[in-house]
């Protein structure tokens, strides 16, 4: 049980914040080493010391060059080819261009001369110089289209024979340029990472000038010129000034040093393998590449259920390797602490916070971190939560914990993220004040002016767990006075695990905008964050990335979340449509048609998963306590975890309101508590979410609770059809690899949307006894059950649970050798090895299970679903059979979660255009392979035409 003991605190570091940022903002003093260090675990360090000599920027690669303020010199020759040549080697590798940073030309053209020169040369410049230089190699001709100015800048070229052209593109500081240029006005606002975009005219020639804040600016505008370029934008006139709105801007790793990813679905970890940093951090480089082209500095490199050891000093030289890694990209680095490493790591006695050794340990641990990584962005913490040791244990506060550490990093400039995901998980369901919702805001307000100035609190947007939806966390208002920051999940853990289309960024926008009105003023949750309502400077937002060693989120499309989180992180305001836009555009085509279905499918994606999964505020209605994926709707209730809907017969949802519920509505500033102590205020998406309510209970639009569900879950689950249909309608336009992967990527998302509505509708359906006004539950014209038909090696198994296949039931294929106790005395014999069936057969020794059904509807063309388990730790072989001729053979190889038959693996593989009369027989065959029992649910044939047909 959490022990909840505010006793005891401690006064916050009488830290200056304006010493603090001017610590946190990095300069062009904070050296940084050119080349990655290479020492391995064990290694003796040897200290980091700057170059004696500044290094040359990469360009000028050609000659004609305007001098101004530093001196030119060109690049050789030699080297700009081995620039061109490692561009393509680079493509095997993971590397940022299989995402948005994608460079590579298309059509022929020339390539006319143009310098690209920084005026300083600090390592963030030169990364500026380089990634123009690189950037350019995939810009077309201009003179194919004259009117194109989209193109007028370009790589210089050595080439003997191309004319020499106007132009160059010239970067700094704005110290730097106001040098150079002294006549050049570049107002307005100004902080750390800002950045101004302008041109000018200088001997009829024109000229770009990416002027920085900081060096780190100067990437960044650097970045913004590419992305204008990249989306075909015109280069003259330009007049751009964008300053990042939060300070924080940070990726969240959850990596283990094993390798391992929690909540990770894109492969293994870039950063750590077998224990220690990997040995290959190219891949971070590239990481570090492209969170810098979206804005985001800091990077916490580690689980929050953070691995002790990593801090140990083994440990911390190689994270030093990774510090450097994306140092060039001005991303620091931060790693994720166990609050106990005092006593684990450290050997003492305790790991109370307000120990005199434990602040001693934690002191002394930064100092050797920071001479290690002079830039190290700071620690995040979990504490007190899901079973991580905390200050809790000693009677502290977060605060407390979070003042320790915030004290040992303060002298040099770094900051703790203390996470408010702080919360019982061994809850009294049958008490209804108990309320994990409640728990951020109960723990942390209390706290409110108690954290030092270098803490942020870092909150999840919603209060329990990156639900579908949710509502915006009350603490966001609750902390006046205490920075924040809000965290948010780029890996899809409860949103389809990157196997669905779902674009989150209309969700994250929608937290960043509501208005809490807190003290009865405007506030949106994007200005608290930017300290313009409560006036803390140090605020911002951190994106669980969950990004691996397959192509970075595994699958392309959910790279726009990515994409989108950097981009709200910088500028909260952007549109999540014109972050799709600009997204498909580099990242896709910029062919409108194209940009314009690619956009639409985006934005459509949030709405219909949350209505094919759990619409109405229920939250994902999957399995909580397992895989986080397919549905299991009682996962959640009666049980302590806190994620209750509390369905029954009569009614759904979690009564929250002050009247009569837990009170967590009345955690909200007045306005919004009374908004939501009603339902009749509460909006219909949140509505399950703060109260409870019978299935008839008439929503805003007259459509009662019950049918709305029904309703919801098909209109979800069509929605994900459409997408496969959008996407196939651009084909031409698609890069074929691409069109194929996200086609079966699509059409996979349209089968299991089906597997999800069929869930949700039976059981509400079963629960509540109401039908389905459009008489669809229940009912599935078409739908040729697996237990009904004649079966030869498959039994019929119970699925758990129930409502994940249809029925309830599906048949299962034993192998002939598996000790499984369930055939115990069934007198099972496999059909091994049919001879009468062809296609697919079996291995020596292992069965083929066969389900047959015999066709009694309309003679005409049909397209066939097969509904089977693809389970893991095998991977079965089924074929689909007419009249005992092979249609089509498959495997079921799919990387799904769980060994047993559920909605998490259940998949639908559709046949097309078959025709059947009256009579035929249609069969299934499945081999079970290892673990995967090649189990079938049904099969489901629809017309051809798409009209279902008579059974
Ligand atoms: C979720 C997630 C956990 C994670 C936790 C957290 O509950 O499932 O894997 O550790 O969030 O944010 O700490």
């Amino acid at each position: 049980m959490l022990q909840k003991n505010m006793g005891g605190r401690e006064a916050p570091m009488p830290l200056k914040k304006i010493d603090l940022l001017r610590k946190l903002k990095p300069t062009s003093s904070n050296w940084v080493p050119q080349v990655p260090r290479n020492w391995g675990p064990g290694k003796p360090l040897t200290s980091p010391h700057p170059p004696s000599q500044p290094s040359d920027p990469l360009c000028p690669i050609h000659s004609r060059f305007v001098r101004m303020g530093g001196k030119a010199r060109p690049l050789p020759r030699a080297l700009v080819f081995a620039l061109l040549l490692a561009i393509p080697l680079a493509a095997q590798a993971q590397t940022a261009d299989q995402a948005w940073l994608k460079y590579e030309k298309t059509t022929d053209r020339h390539i006319f001369s143009i310098c690209v020169r920084s005026l300083g040369n600090s390592t963030l410049q030169q990364s500026a110089v380089q990634e123009l230089a690189r950037s350019h190699l995939g810009f077309e001709n201009p003179l194919d289209d004259p009117s194109n100015q989209t193109s007028s800048l370009r790589i210089c070229n050595p080439a003997p024979g191309i004319r020499d052209d106007i132009g160059d593109v010239i970067l700094g500081t704005l110290a730097e340029v106001r040098r150079s240029y002294p006549q050049l006005v570049l107002a307005g606002r100004s902080g750390p990472g800002a950045f101004w975009l302008t041109h000018v005219v200088e001997h009829d020639n024109h000229k770009i000038i990416v002027a920085g804040e900081d060096d780190q600016g100067v990437l960044y505008g650097a970045f913004a010129l590419i992305r204008r370029l990249r989306q075909g934008q015109l280069i003259y006139p330009i007049e751009i000034h964008e300053v990042p709105a939060y300070p924080i801007r940070w990726v969240d790793e959850w990596d283990n040093p094993d390798g391992s990813i929690e909540r990770g679905y894109a492969g293994r970890s870039i950063f750590f393998e077998g224990g220690n940093v990997s040995d290959d951090l190219a891949p971070v480089s590239e990481y570090g590449r492209l969170l810098a082209s979206v804005g985001i500095n800091g990077l916490n490199v580690n689980n929050v259920n953070a691995a002790p050891q990593l801090i140990d000093s083994g440990h911390l030289r190689q994270l030093a390797r990774i510090a450097d890694a994306l140092r060039p990209w001005g991303v620091r680095l931060a790693m994720s602490v166990a609050i106990a490493s005092p006593q684990t790591i450290g050997g003492l006695k305790t790991y109370d916070p307000l120990d005199p050794a434990v602040k001693a340990w934690w002191a002394a641990k930064a100092n050797e971190i920071y001479t290690l990584i002079p830039d190290f962005a700071g620690f995040t913490v979990k504490a007190d939560s899901e079973g991580q040791p905390g200050p809790a244990s000693f009677g502290r506060t977060p605060a407390d914990a979070a003042n320790t550490l915030a004290a040992a990093l303060a002298p040099h400039g770094g900051v703790v993220l203390y996470r408010a995901f702080v919360y019982n998980h061994h809850l009294d369901w049958h008490d209804p004040k108990a309320d994990r919702a409640r728990a951020a805001y109960d723990i942390f307000h209390p706290l409110d002016g108690k954290f030092a100035a270098n803490v942020i609190v870092q909150t999840k947007e919603g209060p329990i767990d990156f639900q579908v939806r949710e509502p915006v966390s009350p603490l966001f208002a609750g902390l006046e006075h205490t920075a924040q920051a809000m965290e948010v999940q780029i890996t899809q853990e409860y949103t389809g695990q990157q196997r669905h289309l779902v674009y989150l960024a209309p969700m994250w926008k929608g937290v960043l905008d509501t208005d809490l009105r807190a003290n009865s003023q405007p506030s949106p949750v994007k200005e608290i964050l930017e300290g313009k309502t409560f006036h803390q400077p140090l605020g911002g937002l951190v994106g669980v990335a969950g990004i691996g060693r397959d192509r970075w989120l595994r699958s392309p499309l959910a790279l726009a979340n990515l994409y989108a989180f950097g981009r709200l992180a910088w500028n909260p305001n952007l549109s999540p449509s014109e972050i799709a836009d600009e997204w498909t555009r580099q990242t896709i085509s910029t062919n409108s048609v194209v940009v314009a279905t690619v956009e639409n499918m985006l934005m459509q994606s949030w709405p219909a998963y949350e209505r094919y999964t759990g619409p109405l505020g229920l939250q994902t209605l999957t399995d909580i306590t397992g895989s986080h994926y397919g549905p299991n709707i009682e996962s959640s209730e009666r049980n302590g975890w806190g994620q209750w809907h509390d369905a029954d017969a009569l009614g759904v949802g979690k009564d929250r309101t002050v009247a009569t519920g837990s009170g967590y509505a009345g955690q909200y500033p007045p306005e919004l508590a009374k908004i939501y102590e009603s339902e009749e205020t509460t909006p219909d998406d949140l509505l399950l979410f703060f109260h409870h309510l019978p299935y008839t209970y008439k929503l805003h639009d007259g459509k009662t609770v019950i049918q709305y569900l029904y309703d919801s879950h098909y209109q979800g689950a069509a929605q994900a059809a459409e997408f496969v249909k959008d996407w196939q309608s651009i084909q031409p336009q698609i890069d074929p690899s691409l069109y194929t992967d996200v086609l079966a990527r699509l059409e996979y998302q349209a089968g299991h949307a089906i597997v999800w509505r069929d869930a949700v509708v039976q059981y509400f359906f079963k629960l509540s006894g109401i039908p389905d006004a459009k008489g669809r539950a229940g009912h599935f014209p078409g739908r040729l059950e697996a237990e009904d038909a004649r079966l030869t090696g498959y039994q019929v198994i119970d699925v758990h649970p129930w409502e994940d296949a249809s029925r309830g039931k599906a048949v299962s294929c034993p192998t002939p050798t598996q000790n499984d106790p369930a055939m115990k005395g069934t007198g099972f014999s496999p059909y091994v090895n049919t001879p009468k069936s062809s296609g697919a057969s079996a291995p020596e020794g292992m069965p083929t299970c066969t389900a047959q059904w015999t066709w009694t509807g309309a003679t005409g063309r049909y397209n066939i679903a097969v509904q089977y388990f693809d389970l893991e730790g095998g991977a079965a072989k089924f074929t689909l059979l007419v009249n005992g001729q092979p249609i089509s053979n498959w495997t079921a190889d799919a990387s799904l979660p769980s060994t047993h038959p559920n909605g998490d693996n259940s998949t639908r593989k559709t046949m097309r255009d078959i025709d059947l009369k009256a009579g035929d027989t249609i069969q299934v065959n499945g081999i079970p392979d290892g673990s995967d029992r090649a189990a079938l649910d049904y099969i489901e044939l629809t017309s051809a035409g798409n009209a279902a047909p008579k059974p």
